[in-house]
Protein backbone atom coordinates (compact mmCIF):
# COMPACT_ATOMS: atom_id res chain seq x y z
CA UNK A 1 0.00 0.00 0.00
CA UNK A 2 2.68 2.57 1.02
CA UNK A 3 4.51 1.30 -2.20
CA UNK A 4 1.17 2.29 -4.09
CA UNK A 5 0.83 5.72 -2.81
CA UNK A 6 4.52 6.58 -3.92
CA UNK A 7 4.30 5.75 -6.98
CA UNK A 8 1.32 8.14 -7.74
CA UNK A 9 3.07 10.54 -5.51
CA UNK A 10 6.74 10.27 -7.56
CA UNK A 11 4.48 11.19 -10.82
CA UNK A 12 3.13 13.96 -8.88
CA UNK A 13 5.80 15.76 -7.82
CA UNK A 14 8.11 15.45 -11.35
CA UNK A 15 5.28 17.13 -12.88
CA UNK A 16 5.02 19.62 -10.30
CA UNK A 17 8.92 20.35 -9.51
CA UNK A 18 11.46 22.02 -11.78
CA UNK A 19 14.84 19.89 -13.14
CA UNK A 20 18.03 21.01 -11.25
CA UNK A 21 18.92 22.99 -9.06
CA UNK A 22 22.14 21.95 -10.30
CA UNK A 23 22.41 22.03 -14.51
CA UNK A 24 22.93 18.94 -16.20
CA UNK A 25 26.67 20.63 -18.17
CA UNK A 26 25.07 20.42 -21.68
CA UNK A 27 25.58 23.79 -21.91
CA UNK A 28 29.12 23.63 -21.30
CA UNK A 29 29.51 21.58 -24.32
CA UNK A 30 29.83 22.96 -27.26
CA UNK A 31 29.75 21.33 -30.92
CA UNK A 32 31.78 22.69 -34.14
CA UNK A 33 29.76 24.19 -37.29
CA UNK A 34 30.87 22.16 -40.22
CA UNK A 35 30.09 24.17 -43.58
CA UNK A 36 30.99 21.70 -46.02
CA UNK A 37 29.14 18.53 -44.25
CA UNK A 38 29.50 16.42 -47.56
CA UNK A 39 25.96 14.84 -46.83
CA UNK A 40 22.24 14.47 -48.12
CA UNK A 41 19.94 14.58 -46.08
CA UNK A 42 18.71 11.14 -46.97
CA UNK A 43 22.05 9.99 -45.87
CA UNK A 44 21.63 10.94 -42.36
CA UNK A 45 21.38 7.14 -40.30
CA UNK A 46 20.22 7.31 -36.72
CA UNK A 47 19.85 3.34 -35.55
CA UNK A 48 21.75 2.74 -33.29
CA UNK A 49 22.87 -0.79 -30.72
CA UNK A 50 22.47 -0.81 -26.74
CA UNK A 51 24.14 -4.15 -25.83
CA UNK A 52 23.80 -5.89 -29.31
CA UNK A 53 20.36 -4.66 -29.10
CA UNK A 54 19.44 -3.17 -32.28
CA UNK A 55 17.49 0.45 -31.71
CA UNK A 56 16.12 2.64 -35.15
CA UNK A 57 16.65 5.57 -33.26
CA UNK A 58 18.98 6.40 -30.25
CA UNK A 59 16.35 7.44 -27.88
CA UNK A 60 14.84 5.52 -24.90
CA UNK A 61 11.81 6.09 -22.63
CA UNK A 62 13.47 5.92 -19.20
CA UNK A 63 11.94 4.01 -16.68
CA UNK A 64 9.00 5.75 -14.84
CA UNK A 65 5.61 3.75 -13.46
CA UNK A 66 4.29 0.85 -12.67
CA UNK A 67 2.59 -1.07 -10.05
CA UNK A 68 -0.44 0.54 -8.66
CA UNK A 69 -3.69 0.35 -10.62
CA UNK A 70 -3.87 3.56 -10.94
CA UNK A 71 -0.83 4.16 -12.67
CA UNK A 72 -1.83 1.81 -15.17
CA UNK A 73 -3.46 3.99 -17.61
CA UNK A 74 0.35 6.47 -17.47
CA UNK A 75 2.01 2.77 -18.59
CA UNK A 76 -0.77 2.29 -21.22
CA UNK A 77 0.00 5.89 -22.58
CA UNK A 78 3.58 5.07 -22.55
CA UNK A 79 3.70 2.17 -24.24
CA UNK A 80 1.11 3.53 -26.86
CA UNK A 81 4.07 6.79 -27.55
CA UNK A 82 6.96 4.04 -27.75
CA UNK A 83 4.95 1.75 -30.01
CA UNK A 84 3.54 4.65 -32.21
CA UNK A 85 7.34 6.39 -32.36
CA UNK A 86 9.03 3.14 -32.42
CA UNK A 87 11.48 3.54 -29.24
CA UNK A 88 12.68 1.13 -26.72
CA UNK A 89 11.12 1.79 -23.39
CA UNK A 90 11.77 0.72 -19.86
CA UNK A 91 9.33 0.07 -17.28
CA UNK A 92 9.20 1.42 -13.49
CA UNK A 93 10.91 -0.74 -10.50
CA UNK A 94 8.96 -4.03 -10.94
CA UNK A 95 9.69 -4.69 -6.59
CA UNK A 96 5.65 -4.40 -6.09
CA UNK A 97 4.88 -6.87 -8.67
CA UNK A 98 7.45 -9.62 -7.53
CA UNK A 99 5.90 -8.61 -3.50
CA UNK A 100 2.49 -8.73 -4.86
CA UNK A 101 1.87 -10.42 -8.00
CA UNK A 102 -1.35 -8.99 -8.72
CA UNK A 103 0.49 -5.63 -9.53
CA UNK A 104 2.23 -7.32 -12.97
CA UNK A 105 -1.07 -6.68 -14.78
CA UNK A 106 0.04 -2.62 -14.64
CA UNK A 107 3.25 -3.79 -16.36
CA UNK A 108 2.49 -6.63 -18.70
CA UNK A 109 0.34 -3.86 -20.33
CA UNK A 110 3.19 -2.42 -21.78
CA UNK A 111 3.50 -5.46 -23.92
CA UNK A 112 0.47 -6.30 -24.62
CA UNK A 113 -0.09 -2.50 -26.60
CA UNK A 114 3.82 -2.89 -27.76
CA UNK A 115 4.06 -6.68 -28.63
CA UNK A 116 6.96 -6.24 -30.83
CA UNK A 117 8.43 -3.21 -29.40
CA UNK A 118 11.89 -3.15 -27.25
CA UNK A 119 11.40 -3.50 -23.30
CA UNK A 120 13.14 -2.96 -20.53
CA UNK A 121 12.60 -4.86 -17.25
CA UNK A 122 13.99 -2.73 -14.23
CA UNK A 123 14.81 -3.61 -10.42
CA UNK A 124 17.18 -2.03 -7.77
CA UNK A 125 20.06 -3.54 -6.93
CA UNK A 126 18.92 -5.65 -3.74
CA UNK A 127 16.75 -7.68 -5.99
CA UNK A 128 17.63 -11.78 -5.94
CA UNK A 129 18.48 -12.74 -9.13
CA UNK A 130 14.77 -15.43 -9.38
CA UNK A 131 13.31 -11.54 -8.98
CA UNK A 132 15.08 -10.37 -11.54
CA UNK A 133 14.46 -13.46 -14.28
CA UNK A 134 10.75 -12.73 -13.00
CA UNK A 135 10.69 -9.42 -14.08
CA UNK A 136 12.40 -10.47 -17.26
CA UNK A 137 9.59 -12.75 -17.72
CA UNK A 138 7.06 -10.64 -16.88
CA UNK A 139 6.93 -8.36 -19.65
CA UNK A 140 9.05 -10.19 -22.21
CA UNK A 141 12.01 -7.56 -21.83
CA UNK A 142 15.09 -8.04 -24.29
CA UNK A 143 17.19 -6.50 -21.20
CA UNK A 144 16.89 -5.37 -17.70
CA UNK A 145 17.90 -1.94 -15.86
CA UNK A 146 19.02 -2.41 -12.25
CA UNK A 147 18.99 1.14 -11.04
CA UNK A 148 21.04 2.90 -8.16
CA UNK A 149 19.18 5.31 -5.95
CA UNK A 150 21.02 5.82 -2.75
CA UNK A 151 20.42 9.53 -2.62
CA UNK A 152 16.67 8.96 -3.06
CA UNK A 153 16.50 6.04 -0.60
CA UNK A 154 18.38 8.13 2.29
CA UNK A 155 16.04 11.20 1.93
CA UNK A 156 13.05 8.79 1.84
CA UNK A 157 11.52 7.57 5.59
CA UNK A 158 10.67 4.40 4.43
CA UNK A 159 13.89 4.28 2.42
CA UNK A 160 16.70 2.00 2.81
CA UNK A 161 19.48 2.41 4.89
CA UNK A 162 22.18 -0.45 3.81
CA UNK A 163 23.96 -0.35 0.64
CA UNK A 164 26.69 -3.23 0.93
CA UNK A 165 27.08 -5.45 -0.92
CA UNK A 166 25.45 -4.42 -4.64
CA UNK A 167 28.26 -5.69 -6.57
CA UNK A 168 27.98 -8.88 -5.48
CA UNK A 169 24.11 -8.69 -5.75
CA UNK A 170 24.10 -7.29 -9.54
CA UNK A 171 27.15 -9.91 -10.53
CA UNK A 172 24.63 -12.48 -9.35
CA UNK A 173 21.32 -10.86 -11.72
CA UNK A 174 23.86 -10.90 -14.47
CA UNK A 175 24.79 -15.01 -13.75
CA UNK A 176 21.20 -15.27 -13.74
CA UNK A 177 19.47 -13.59 -16.32
CA UNK A 178 19.67 -14.31 -19.96
CA UNK A 179 19.50 -11.10 -21.21
CA UNK A 180 21.56 -8.02 -21.14
CA UNK A 181 22.07 -6.40 -17.58
CA UNK A 182 21.87 -2.55 -17.37
CA UNK A 183 22.97 -0.58 -15.01
CA UNK A 184 21.51 2.95 -14.25
CA UNK A 185 21.76 5.57 -11.78
CA UNK A 186 18.40 7.77 -10.87
CA UNK A 187 19.77 11.27 -10.94
CA UNK A 188 23.32 11.49 -9.05
CA UNK A 189 25.53 10.37 -12.18
CA UNK A 190 28.51 7.51 -11.87
CA UNK A 191 31.90 8.25 -11.67
CA UNK A 192 34.66 6.81 -13.88
CA UNK A 193 35.94 4.61 -10.30
CA UNK A 194 32.35 3.01 -9.71
CA UNK A 195 31.59 2.66 -14.05
CA UNK A 196 35.05 0.21 -13.87
CA UNK A 197 33.83 -1.38 -10.69
CA UNK A 198 31.13 -2.70 -12.84
CA UNK A 199 32.40 -3.03 -15.77
CA UNK A 200 34.86 -5.52 -14.16
CA UNK A 201 31.54 -7.65 -12.61
CA UNK A 202 30.65 -7.79 -16.43
CA UNK A 203 27.58 -5.31 -16.77
CA UNK A 204 26.26 -5.05 -20.63
CA UNK A 205 25.80 -1.02 -20.53
CA UNK A 206 25.38 1.90 -17.69
CA UNK A 207 22.95 4.49 -18.17
CA UNK A 208 24.61 7.17 -16.45
CA UNK A 209 21.46 8.71 -14.81
CA UNK A 210 23.40 12.33 -13.80
CA UNK A 211 22.11 15.44 -12.33
CA UNK A 212 20.64 18.13 -13.62
CA UNK A 213 16.90 16.21 -14.59
CA UNK A 214 14.45 15.08 -12.72
CA UNK A 215 15.78 15.52 -9.10
CA UNK A 216 14.43 12.83 -6.68
CA UNK A 217 16.06 14.20 -3.76
CA UNK A 218 13.93 16.95 -4.00
CA UNK A 219 10.72 14.55 -4.93
CA UNK A 220 11.03 12.81 -1.78
CA UNK A 221 11.69 16.01 0.03
CA UNK A 222 8.43 17.39 -1.08
CA UNK A 223 6.78 13.83 0.03
CA UNK A 224 8.01 13.94 3.40
CA UNK A 225 7.48 17.73 3.72
CA UNK A 226 11.26 17.83 4.23
CA UNK A 227 13.45 20.91 3.50
CA UNK A 228 16.36 20.46 1.77
CA UNK A 229 19.12 23.12 0.96
CA UNK A 230 20.53 24.19 -2.52
CA UNK A 231 23.73 22.37 -1.67
CA UNK A 232 22.12 18.88 -0.97
CA UNK A 233 19.34 19.30 -3.66
CA UNK A 234 22.15 19.70 -5.96
CA UNK A 235 24.04 16.73 -4.96
CA UNK A 236 25.63 14.39 -7.99
CA UNK A 237 27.96 14.33 -10.85
CA UNK A 238 25.85 16.78 -13.93
CA UNK A 239 25.22 14.00 -16.64
CA UNK A 240 27.23 15.31 -19.37
CA UNK A 241 30.60 15.29 -16.94
CA UNK A 242 29.39 12.11 -15.72
CA UNK A 243 29.06 10.85 -19.25
CA UNK A 244 32.85 11.88 -20.17
CA UNK A 245 33.87 9.93 -17.03
CA UNK A 246 32.07 7.17 -18.06
CA UNK A 247 32.88 7.03 -21.60
CA UNK A 248 36.34 7.59 -21.16
CA UNK A 249 37.01 5.18 -19.00
CA UNK A 250 34.79 2.21 -20.04
CA UNK A 251 33.15 2.99 -23.01
CA UNK A 252 35.09 1.12 -25.65
CA UNK A 253 33.89 -2.35 -24.19
CA UNK A 254 30.81 -1.69 -22.78
CA UNK A 255 27.63 0.79 -24.69
CA UNK A 256 26.91 4.00 -22.32
CA UNK A 257 23.06 5.23 -22.20
CA UNK A 258 23.31 9.31 -21.18
CA UNK A 259 20.19 10.24 -18.72
CA UNK A 260 19.15 13.35 -16.68
CA UNK A 261 18.41 16.36 -18.13
CA UNK A 262 18.41 15.32 -21.43
CA UNK A 263 15.84 17.69 -22.76
CA UNK A 264 16.59 19.36 -25.92
CA UNK A 265 17.69 17.74 -29.31
CA UNK A 266 20.64 19.25 -29.11
CA UNK A 267 21.43 17.96 -25.74
CA UNK A 268 20.76 14.35 -27.53
CA UNK A 269 23.21 15.07 -30.41
CA UNK A 270 25.88 16.73 -27.75
CA UNK A 271 25.44 12.97 -25.27
CA UNK A 272 25.90 11.13 -28.66
CA UNK A 273 28.78 12.66 -29.86
CA UNK A 274 30.28 12.29 -26.28
CA UNK A 275 29.79 8.68 -27.02
CA UNK A 276 26.80 7.18 -25.63
CA UNK A 277 25.20 5.05 -28.17
CA UNK A 278 21.03 6.65 -27.15
CA UNK A 279 20.02 8.92 -24.70
CA UNK A 280 17.36 8.78 -22.76
CA UNK A 281 13.87 11.11 -21.27
CA UNK A 282 11.91 10.13 -18.90
CA UNK A 283 10.51 13.80 -17.23
CA UNK A 284 10.09 15.10 -20.69
CA UNK A 285 7.98 12.18 -21.53
CA UNK A 286 5.27 12.56 -18.93
CA UNK A 287 5.39 16.44 -19.33
CA UNK A 288 4.65 16.27 -22.93
CA UNK A 289 1.89 13.57 -22.98
CA UNK A 290 0.12 15.41 -20.23
CA UNK A 291 0.49 18.64 -21.71
CA UNK A 292 -0.33 18.02 -25.33
CA UNK A 293 -1.67 14.32 -25.21
CA UNK A 294 -0.90 11.45 -27.25
CA UNK A 295 -0.98 12.90 -30.25
CA UNK A 296 0.73 16.08 -29.64
CA UNK A 297 3.45 13.99 -28.27
CA UNK A 298 4.48 12.16 -31.14
CA UNK A 299 4.11 15.32 -33.22
CA UNK A 300 6.67 16.81 -31.11
CA UNK A 301 8.63 13.66 -30.76
CA UNK A 302 9.04 13.31 -34.71
CA UNK A 303 10.16 17.02 -34.46
CA UNK A 304 12.79 16.15 -31.76
CA UNK A 305 13.94 13.42 -34.72
CA UNK A 306 14.04 15.66 -37.46
CA UNK A 307 16.05 18.70 -35.50
CA UNK A 308 18.36 15.61 -34.24
CA UNK A 309 19.02 14.92 -38.18
CA UNK A 310 19.78 18.74 -38.51
CA UNK A 311 22.36 18.47 -36.22
CA UNK A 312 23.76 16.06 -37.38
CA UNK A 313 23.93 17.48 -40.95
CA UNK A 314 25.24 20.83 -39.74
CA UNK A 315 28.57 18.77 -37.56
CA UNK A 316 28.60 16.92 -40.71
CA UNK A 317 28.08 13.23 -39.13
CA UNK A 318 25.86 10.59 -41.37
CA UNK A 319 25.51 8.21 -38.64
CA UNK A 320 26.02 7.96 -34.94
CA UNK A 321 28.90 6.93 -35.32
CA UNK A 322 30.18 9.33 -36.91
CA UNK A 323 29.39 11.88 -34.15
CA UNK A 324 31.64 10.61 -32.05
CA UNK A 325 34.33 11.96 -34.02
CA UNK A 326 33.51 15.44 -34.18
CA UNK A 327 34.96 18.30 -32.58
CA UNK A 328 33.44 19.22 -28.91
CA UNK A 329 34.93 22.80 -26.86
CA UNK A 330 34.40 21.74 -23.45
CA UNK A 331 34.17 25.08 -21.63
CA UNK A 332 33.59 26.28 -18.01
CA UNK A 333 32.68 24.34 -14.84
CA UNK A 334 32.79 21.41 -17.03
CA UNK A 335 35.92 22.11 -18.45
CA UNK A 336 37.39 22.38 -14.83
CA UNK A 337 35.99 19.30 -14.06
CA UNK A 338 37.55 16.84 -16.40
CA UNK A 339 40.78 18.57 -16.49
CA UNK A 340 41.10 18.36 -12.77
CA UNK A 341 40.29 14.22 -13.02
CA UNK A 342 42.68 14.11 -15.88
CA UNK A 343 40.60 14.26 -18.94
CA UNK A 344 42.60 15.72 -22.14
CA UNK A 345 40.06 18.56 -23.01
CA UNK A 346 42.20 19.33 -25.67
CA UNK A 347 42.09 16.23 -27.04
CA UNK A 348 38.39 16.14 -27.59
CA UNK A 349 38.32 19.38 -28.93
CA UNK A 350 40.89 18.58 -32.12
CA UNK A 351 39.44 15.30 -32.72
CA UNK A 352 39.02 13.90 -36.62
C1 LIG B 1 7.68 9.61 -11.95
C2 LIG B 1 9.02 8.95 -12.14
C3 LIG B 1 9.20 7.66 -11.67
C4 LIG B 1 10.43 7.00 -11.86
N1 LIG B 1 10.57 5.71 -11.43
C5 LIG B 1 11.73 5.05 -11.69
C6 LIG B 1 11.85 3.66 -11.41
O1 LIG B 1 10.93 3.02 -10.93
N2 LIG B 1 13.06 3.06 -11.68
C7 LIG B 1 14.11 3.76 -12.22
O2 LIG B 1 15.16 3.18 -12.50
N3 LIG B 1 14.00 5.07 -12.50
C8 LIG B 1 12.84 5.72 -12.26
N4 LIG B 1 12.74 7.05 -12.58
C9 LIG B 1 13.95 7.79 -13.01
C10 LIG B 1 14.07 7.95 -14.50
O3 LIG B 1 14.16 6.71 -15.16
C11 LIG B 1 15.31 8.81 -14.85
O4 LIG B 1 16.47 8.13 -14.44
C12 LIG B 1 15.28 10.16 -14.16
O5 LIG B 1 13.95 10.69 -14.13
C13 LIG B 1 16.19 11.18 -14.86
O6 LIG B 1 15.78 11.40 -16.19
P1 LIG B 1 14.98 12.74 -16.63
O7 LIG B 1 15.76 13.91 -16.12
O8 LIG B 1 14.88 12.66 -18.11
O9 LIG B 1 13.62 12.67 -15.98
C14 LIG B 1 11.51 7.69 -12.47
C15 LIG B 1 11.29 8.99 -12.97
C16 LIG B 1 10.07 9.62 -12.82
C17 LIG B 1 9.89 11.00 -13.38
Amino acid sequence: MIRQSRKLEHLKYSMLLDDGPAAAGFADFHLVHNCLPDLAWEDIEISTAVATIPLSQPIIINAITGGASDVTAINRMLAEFAHLTGTAMAVGSQYSAIETPSEAESYKVVRKLNPDGILFANLGAHASPEAAACAVEMIGAQAIQIHLNVGQEIIMSEGDRNFTGYLSKIEAIIKKVNVPVIVKEVGCGIAREQAQALANIGVSAIDVGGTGGTNFLAIEAARSQLTLDQEMLSWGIPTAISAVEVISSIGRDIDVIISGGVRTPLDVVKALAIGGKAAAFAGPILKVLSDKGLEGAVHWYHQCIIDLKRYMLLVGAGSINDLTTVPIVVTGFSREWLTSRGFNMTQIANRK
